[in-house]
């Protein structure tokens, strides 16, 4: 498989004999690879969704071996998933210092630039990624794409009085959105807000985009993430591959 990697990509593969074809397994070792980056009495921000749950497995067992960690977690799925495997939370409201943030992503370009958001958690992931000193994607090879956009809708977040207004002045812009349905009523976020799956078939400026969709009366966050990616760590058929955006050196 050839993945697209920018020029200035510092990257460590940790080849094995093994093969890595299923997702969720190769989202399990980029997860286990990530717990080299966290250490003994850290603030670790906790994302949402799959990748982030094989993460929180792999914590337990530190926490189990004496490890004085304390978590902030982007969501209530996390929160109950953190609650079960004994590892303590900081509160939602307290001026955190997040040494290193670990989450999940629906994509990720050669930029490192993410589109998040389809556990519905982006708004809160985003906070912890601003308020951590490092921010740490883990994601299985298909999250690595060449541009982001199509199929992965760009989710944005929005306050529901008005939201079919919101979704016009979206609209204005040349994209049609779909309100986030579950169970057949509109999706709430764990910040009571509503969700608008937007098509884009490709974002060639998300800086731009992330900024422009900011702007929008009714718009709380989207989840274009810019620009915030300090490492990537990928589960790919043939092992883990790390890179990131600076020329730092980086070690598994
Ligand atoms: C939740 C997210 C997740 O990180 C993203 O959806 C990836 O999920 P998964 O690890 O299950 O593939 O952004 O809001």
């Amino acid at each position: 498989m050839q993945l697209n990697r920018p020029s200035h990509t510092n990257t460590m593969t940790s080849r094995t004999s093994h093969t890595f074809e299923d997702p969720d397994t190769q989202k399990q070792i980029a997860a286990e690879a990530a717990v080299a980056y966290v250490h003994d009495g850290d603030v670790i921000g906790l994302g949402t969704g799959s990748t982030v749950k094989h993460f929180l497995s792999a914590l337990k067992e530190k926490v189990k071996a004496g490890w004085r960690i304390q978590g902030v977690s982007t969501s209530q799925a996390t929160s109950n998933l953190a609650q079960q495997f004994g590892i303590p939370l900081l509160t939602e409201e307290k001026d955190w210092v997040i040494n290193v943030a670990i989450d999940g992503t629906d994509q990720v370009d050669p930029r490192f630039n993410l589109i998040k958001g389809g556990g519905g958690a982006l708004l809160r992931e985003k906070i912890v990624a601003s308020a951590a000193r490092q921010f740490i994607v883990i994601a299985d090879a298909s999250k690595h794409v060449p541009v982001l956009g199509h199929p992965m809708p760009l989710p944005v977040e929005v306050i529901p009085f008005g939201w079919p207004h919101t979704a016009k002045l979206i609209q204005q812009l040349g994209y049609r959105s779909v309100l986030r349905q579950r169970d057949g009523r509109a999706f709430l976020t764990d910040s009571g807000h509503y969700i608008l799956d937007v098509a884009i078939d490709r974002i060639d400026d998300p800086a731009l985009l992330e900024t422009t969709l900011n702007t929008i009366p009714g718009v709380v966050d989207n989840g274009l993430f810019v620009g915030r990616t300090s490492l990537l760590i990928l589960g790919t058929p043939h092992g883990v591959e790390i890179s990131s955006p600076t020329t730092r050196p980086s070690s598994v």
